[in-house]
């Protein structure tokens, strides 16, 4: 029988070493390397990680030629049509659905920590009023480490599952403050007696002296995007929560490294950038414009909302984005709202052009999120705050895993130096 190794040869020496191969439950199996190093004094070369598996991991799969994504095994689509975003947070927390006693347990518990204490409201107001609210929720979320002494324990199960609670239950409340803060609006304290969307619209949305009711499309669809939005394996901003986790680091801190690292337009912004890059074109007469812009390589534009590190295919997720973008728009919008029309005239020229064909960029997830919130009222520089929002649960579990790996160590890549040689000081008065 073949053995499950792969065998490399040093050419310079002729030496051989048979690395075993580690083979998940799908998916393609990775070369371990581990002993590369030792046994031949070598490092692996691989930028942005093109080849590289970073961990083990049995929350989230994606199979970016077939484009799939699984969470726990389940389909993204069945999760879907099926199930809701606090069931499927349990989900990735626990490894299992809960049944009845467990979801109303897991509810009411983040529902026990929705408020954020008093004093940490005052942090807000060291932020210059019209600070982007994804800098104030990386900022407040990180001082979170300042205020659970009682939970500081990484090592201990139950103090870890507080803090995943604690994450969950607050992360929309500090959000909606955020914004609340930007627009010079009062904070809006949580509603418990609502579902955890329909409590994010009402803490965004609402003010004080007016009553306020939310619509249920809204907060549904708001539940979709963020069942979509819940974890993705190894992303960047997943990635920088392990390693930063690895280091042992308090849960709070690492949700702030996450946040920051989601921030970026190749990320989580760039549902924001998408947004601002339909308001630029503007017309459906501009598209060609800006199409040859995006295959310009002297142009820094990118079609944003298209390509992927992994989808070599429709990504899922946008699939059931866009058929949601119809529905929203047709109950809450106006379906031939000039925003979509335009997004879909684009995407339709860009999956025609050879350019993105042979390239395989299709729609990501960001693509048709924007112009949902913006019609449920949710302003642009909230986009990214929205995907934090809800990633943040996929970012515990992920950090959970991590933890409690039995071979998990500090994470710490090393390099290719190509500075200068070792050479002398020289004194100021010889240079
Ligand atoms: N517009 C124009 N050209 C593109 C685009 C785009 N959006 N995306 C990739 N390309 C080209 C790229 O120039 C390159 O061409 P060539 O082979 O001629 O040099 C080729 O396609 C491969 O792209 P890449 O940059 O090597 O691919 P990557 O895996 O390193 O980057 C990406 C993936 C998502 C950063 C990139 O596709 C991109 O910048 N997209 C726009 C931003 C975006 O929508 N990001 C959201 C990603 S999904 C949600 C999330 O992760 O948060």
């Amino acid at each position: 029988m073949a053995k499950d190794t792969v065998t490399i040869i040093d050419n310079s020496t002729g030496k051989e070493l048979e690395l075993p191969l580690r083979r998940g439950t799908i998916g393609p199996a990775a070369v371990d390397i581990t002993s590369l190093y030792r046994e031949f004094g070598y490092l692996t070369y691989d930028p942005g990680f093109m080849s590289t598996a970073s961990c083990r991991s049995s929350i989230t799969y994606v199979d970016g030629n077939e484009g799939v994504l699984l969470y726990r095994g389940y389909p993204i689509e069945q999760l879907a049509e099926h199930s809701h975003y606090i069931e499927v947070v349990y989900l990735l927390l626990y490894g299992e659905l809960p049944n009845q006693q467990q979801l109303a347990d897991f509810s009411d518990s983040i529902k026990a920590h929705t408020m954020i204490n008093e004093s940490l409201k005052s942090f807000y107001h060291g932020f210059h009023h019209d600070a982007h609210p994804m800098a104030s929720l990386m900022g407040v979320v990180g001082s979170l480490s300042s205020f659970y002494p009682d939970a500081a324990d990484i090592y201990d199960s139950q103090q870890r599952e507080i803090a995943a609670h604690r994450i969950v239950a607050k992360i929309p409340t500090i959000a909606a403050a955020s914004y609340k803060y930007s627009i010079g609006e009062p904070f809006v304290y949580p509603k418990n007696s609502l579902a955890y969307c329909a409590n994010l619209l009402n803490m965004m949305l609402s003010v004080p002296s007016e009553d306020y009711e939310i619509n249920p499309v809204a907060a549904k669809a708001l539940d979709l995007i963020f069942m979509l939005h819940l974890d993705h394996e190894q992303n960047v901003s997943t990635s920088t929560v392990r390693l930063s986790g690895s280091t042992g680091t308090n849960p709070f801190a690492c949700m702030a490294t996450g946040i920051s690292a989601l921030w970026g337009p190749a990320h989580g912004g760039a549902n924001e950038a998408v947004l601002t890059m339909l308001e630029e074109i503007g017309d459906v007469k501009n598209i060609s414009k800006y199409i040859e812009k995006a295959k310009d390589k002297n142009d820094p534009f990118r079609l944003m909302g298209f390509g992927h590190r992994v989808y070599k295919n429709y990504d899922p997720r946008a699939k059931i984005i866009r058929k949601m973008c119809y529905e929203v728009l047709d109950k809450l919008g106006d379906s031939s709202d000039p925003m979509f029309e335009l997004a879909l005239k684009l995407e339709e020229v860009a999956l025609n052009d050879d350019y993105f064909v042979s390239r395989k960029l299709y729609p990501n997830v960001d693509f048709y999120s924007g112009i949902i919130y913006r019609v449920l009222g949710i302003p642009t520089n909230m986009f990214t705050v929205m995907f934090a929002v809800a990633r943040a649960p996929g970012w515990v579990a992920q950090w959970l895993e991590m933890i409690t790996e039995p071979d998990q160590r500090i994470g710490r890549p090393r390099q290719v130096y190509e500075g200068a040689k070792p050479r002398d000081y020289l004194p100021l008065s010889k240079r």
